[in-house]
């Protein structure tokens, strides 16, 4: 497997195919938190119009912080799971309060904030802080099983650890917000549970699911 290879395919291929979400306009990092916040449990298309609004009416993380809870939970109304709003409510006014309305770039200190596991954290340590971290949800799970032909079971906790260090080893130290978007989008336009369209895929030639044709066989998963 060559990585260098399999990177710089995947960093050309985002580059020239990358969709323009309103959370890359910059890597402002109060932006990139929101964002993934809401996107971890919402598909993109459902979260584009709540995201603006959220930042056209809290657009810095301090008018966040001074916003009444019931307020900050009503411009959540539509996109569920309001435990997501509470503690990103919560943690906000805690940078506020304890880090000069900074959000931490070091990694210990931001996983201590309300909400961010070890998804979020990789996210905003990568996107907003260029930190070569993994962030690995289930899109990269699927992307990731498949161009490594991992057959543990993706329901399993200890996978996910597996992937996380998998992708420790691929990501890129020179562009890991790139490389982790890169991903990211691959799962989205690329790299479908069902239906992947491997004859336009961008890393066709570094996938050993593909190899084998049995791509859609994986990732692994037992239901629970
Ligand atoms: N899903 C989760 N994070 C994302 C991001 N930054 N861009 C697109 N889709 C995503």
């Amino acid at each position: 497997f060559d990585v260098h290879a399999f990177r710089d395919d995947l960093l050309f291929w985002y580059e020239e195919n990358k969709r323009d979400l309103p959370w890359r306009q910059n890597q402002d990092p109060y932006r990139v938190w929101v964002s993934e916040i809401m996107l971890q449990q919402t598909q993109v298309d459902t979260v584009i119009p709540y995201f603006n609004q959220f930042m056209n009416r809290y657009p810095t993380l301090e008018d966040l912080a001074d916003a009444d809870e019931q307020e900050v939970l009503k411009s959540w109304e539509g996109l569920g799971y309001y435990s997501r709003a509470r503690n990103l409510h919560t943690a906000v006014k805690e940078v506020v309060e304890n880090y000069e309305s900074t959000v931490p770039h070091d990694k210990k200190e931001l996983k201590k904030l309300k909400g961010i596991g070890p998804y979020t954290l990789g996210a905003i340590l990568s996107i907003a802080f260029n930190q070569p971290e993994p962030a690995v949800d289930g899109n990269v799970m699927r992307v990731i099983s498949r161009i490594l032909h991992i057959e543990d079971d993706i329901a399993k906790n200890k996978t996910k650890k597996l992937f996380e260090e998998v992708v420790q080893e691929l990501i890129s130290e020179e562009d890991p917000s790139s490389f982790n978007q890169g991903l990211m989008e691959l799962g989205a336009m690329i790299c479908h549970p069902k239906s992947p369209k491997c004859e336009i895929c961008p890393v066709q030639s570094h996938c050993m699911a593909y190899e084998k044709g049995d791509q859609t066989d994986l990732p692994v998963k037992t239901k629970n």
